[in-house]
């Protein structure tokens, strides 16, 4: 996949030399033999809840948005948290408690944002293909903003505001398709020209005349995304200048509307060994823009704020050696983590008691059917027997929210550790929830014909 595949590190290869640095940033200490998490073993929290299981770690997250606020201390800006990242309610009040607003995508994600207790007016709302159903949710909500990316979402918006009072116009964002490049997994990269998402430059200014004529409309930001897992605020920076370019020009045309610049999510974390994205970094790049529009900035971060404060525990089920590999089989799959298989992203994976048996290298595996089916391959993991566990880290962004149930394998549960207690905050699921609603005979009280 050439060099845009830089930033996530394939799965193969040796273990960290010193996992330290990741730990440290998942909140995970050793006392001892046993691995903590917030100051609890987490082969007691696995014991209490089974494997495999989604910990996060409230005080990490914390940190992480304080860190973030703090980088940009003396502007005005508003974190809204990504809701796509981690979606669980608990993680969801965290971040309401905290002061964010939310980066919604879906219908799903704004009766989830509600639910939190977001305000609406601190929610806003991306995504290429909103339904209209959606969007008349949204619109009926008043939120902060529905960052509209195309032309064609606009003739919806207009539809469905005809006849609308006038007096609280809904607010709206276009997102811009700066085509800038970054280098990222071709995935996860969102603001090149010739993919699908944001709404090319040239067609910008156009778009928000429009929006400025209609009475019950507001242009309120203009929004770039350049992609996820960034580890260079430079593109970040590009696409603010974008947006800076576009408020001058809509500013000639005497649109006045516009409260900020929302220049996406994207901070890139540490997986193995890269120097993550620092924040600081982020605001010296984004500053002259901002000074330049004289706007406030909008981010939304999602794999920042909780990547690194989550682990993903699973047990060890077997040890076997086939065609000359060894294989350590656990109970966590590809559909409890689909990163590795399906990114070739690289998650450490460490003891969660140490033993003196020292290292192998191997392929650490899950039960699903598929070759496909591993969390790492050729690697050098500590040298676990049956009945241990193991801590993927790094799993605390789109780790349970792109689980599935392939192979009727109920999803993980979920625990917040805060302030040493730990709290479910989402059950394992059960074979009879996945089965529910469905019909076995259909068509069994039909008369034959
Ligand atoms: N804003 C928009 C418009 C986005 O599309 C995204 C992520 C974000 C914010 C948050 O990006 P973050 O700060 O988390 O990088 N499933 C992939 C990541 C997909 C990201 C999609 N968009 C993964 O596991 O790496």
């Amino acid at each position: 996949m050439g060099e845009g595949i830089l930033s996530l590190e394939p799965v193969v290869g040796a273990a960290l030399g010193d996992p330290g640095a990741l730990l440290r940033d998942a909140g995970l200490e050793r006392a001892g033999d046993a691995l903590r998490i917030g100051g609890i073993a987490i082969d007691a929290i696995a014991a209490d809840v089974g494997t495999p299981s989604y910990l996060y770690h409230a005080g990490a997250i914390r940190q992480r948005f304080q860190a973030l606020g703090d980088a940009f201390a003396g502007r005005r800006i508003k974190i809204h948290y990504a809701v796509k990242a981690n979606a669980n309610l608990a993680i969801l009040r965290l971040f309401r408690d905290m002061g964010a607003g939310a980066d919604i995508v879906s219908g799903g994600e704004l009766a989830r944002a509600r639910a939190a207790g977001f305000p609406n007016s601190d929610i806003v709302f991306s995504g290429v293909g909103k339904t209209t159903v959606e969007l008349a949710e949204a619109i009926e909500a008043g939120i902060g903003s529905i960052n509209i990316e195309s032309a064609e979402e606009l003739d919806v918006i207009e539809r469905l505001v005809e006849g609308r009072s006038v007096t609280a116009p809904v607010r709206l964002g276009l997102r811009v398709n700066p085509g800038v490049g970054a280098e990222t997994h071709p995935y996860i990269a969102t603001g090149v020209s010739g993919i699908k998402f944001g709404i090319p430059v040239e067609l910008v200014t156009a778009l928000g005349q429009r929006i400025s004529v209609n009475p019950r409309l507001r242009l309120v930001t203009l929004a770039v995304h350049l992609g996820s897992q960034l580890l260079d605020p430079e593109p970040i920076a590009q696409g603010a200048a974008v947006l800076a370019d576009l408020v001058q020009a809509l500013r000639g045309r005497g649109i006045r509307t516009i409260e900020a610049l929302d220049v996406g999510g994207g901070l890139g974390i540490r997986y193995r060994d890269e120097t993550p994205l620092d924040p600081v970094a982020l605001a010296t790049a984004l500053a002259p823009h901002a000074d330049r529009s004289g706007l406030a900035l909008h981010l939304e971060p999602g794999r920042y704020l909780v990547g690194s404060a989550g682990v993903l525990v699973t047990k060890v089920l077997y040890r076997k050696s086939s065609g000359g590999k060894r294989f350590v089989v656990v109970d966590a799959g590809m559909n409890d983590l689909v990163r590795p298989s399906h990114y070739q992203a690289y998650h450490a994976i460490v003891e969660t008691r140490r033993s003196p048996r020292g290292t192998i290298v191997a392929d650490v595996v899950g039960p699903v059917c598929e070759t496909g089916d591993f969390l790492a391959l050729d690697r050098l993991v500590p040298d676990v027997q049956p009945g241990e566990n193991l801590a993927i880290l790094g799993a605390g962004a789109y780790g349970f929210v792109m689980a599935s149930n392939y192979n009727t394998r109920p999803r993980p549960a979920e625990v917040l550790v805060d302030r040493g207690r730990y709290a479910l905050i989402r059950p394992r699921e059960t074979v009879a929830q996945l089965m529910a609603g469905e019909v076995v005979e259909p068509f069994a009280r039909e008369t034959p014909s």
